[in-house]
């Protein structure tokens, strides 16, 4: 029998996925845990610059350089076979200068990503996006609670309550659907008004904090496994305590340790060839003594 391995998830494939089957979608970023995530069947990984709090320790994402997210970025594409990789775009990487924004799309392309994600649909971005899109980078769009804004916003807040925002946040999926993004991320938004943008919009809607209406989800990996243990937000559902998991087994391996139980002669040693070889190191007296913990390497 032969099996076959699902081929890449490719930008106009993820697009066509709206209205079918729910999205499902995670971060990563690094090699071992895009490949978990690759192999469990996501749709598409995002190299978020959430890396910034939960795998640098920084408070906020506002700290992520280009450099840092590109390191990341190229680990999680030799990673993945399956999953859309997209990397995200950091602060300040696309606010100063429209060379500058798509050089460092590209960047993330060189990197191995096949698309990127742009906080922010007020026309200034819309410009950039579109200046991107037209260097033949795929754009995924990101607004609502988008957390380069925090300073901004005056925190992590929801936004698009009142129908004021609701609207303007509506125009913004509108303008970013129209400049050509390929998908958008609706982050701490109310589940009526992402119900109502996806609705509306004829690209997938990706949520976190929007409700189940969205085309799909997304969940920051260290959230979804409990392998981070800062502020937990109302929208995260832990499937896993991998971090307390890693403590208990970390403790056992120190403990071990310390007790001399780890490693163990007989099957975790590697052993000289023969007798004769330990009388040739050590002399008789040693080579008898030893005798009986010779093993061969091969064992
Ligand atoms: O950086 C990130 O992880 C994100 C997702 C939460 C959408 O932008």
């Amino acid at each position: 029998m032969t099996t076959t391995t699902p081929k890449r998830i490719t930008v106009p494939a993820f697009r066509a996925m709206k209205g079918g089957p729910r999205i499902g979608t995670l971060t990563a970023y690094d090699y071992p845990t895009a490949k978990i995530a690759d192999s469990a069947g996501a749709d598409m990984i995002l190299v978020g610059d959430s890396l910034g709090m939960v795998v640098l320790g920084y408070p906020d994402t506002l700290s992520v350089t280009v450099e840092e997210m590109l390191h990341h970025t190229r680990a999680v594409a030799r990673g993945t076979s399956h999953a859309l990789v997209v990397g995200d775009m950091p602060y300040l990487s696309y606010h100063i200068s429209v060379e500058e924004s798509v050089r460092n799309a590209g960047a993330f392309i060189r990197a191995g990503a096949q698309a990127v994600k742009v906080e922010g649909g007020k026309p200034s971005r819309i410009r950039i996006i579109r200046r991107i899109l037209d260097a033949e980078i795929p754009v995924m769009g990101h607004i609502g609670l988008t957390p380069q804004s925090v300073n901004a916003f005056g925190g992590f807040k929801l936004q698009g309550k009142g129908s004021e925002d609701a609207r303007r946040l509506i125009d913004e999926a509108r303008a970013l659907e129209k400049a050509g993004c390929f998908s958008v991320v609706l982050e701490c938004v109310p589940a009526e008004l992402a119900a109502f943008i996806t609705e509306e919009i004829s690209i997938p809607t990706i949520g976190i904090g929007a409700g189940p209406a969205c085309d799909g989800q997304v969940l920051v990996f260290h959230d979804l496994l409990g392998l981070y243990d800062g502020h937990k937000a109302k929208f995260v559902r832990r499937y896993a305590q991998i971090g307390d998991d890693m403590r208990t087994a970390i403790s056992h391996y120190l403990d071990d340790v310390r007790t001399g139980r780890f490693p163990d002669v007989a099957t975790e040693s590697f052993h000289v060839g023969s007798e004769e070889e330990l009388r040739r190191l050590y002399g008789n007296q040693a080579a008898a003594a030893d005798a009986t913990t010779v093993k061969s390497d091969s064992e």
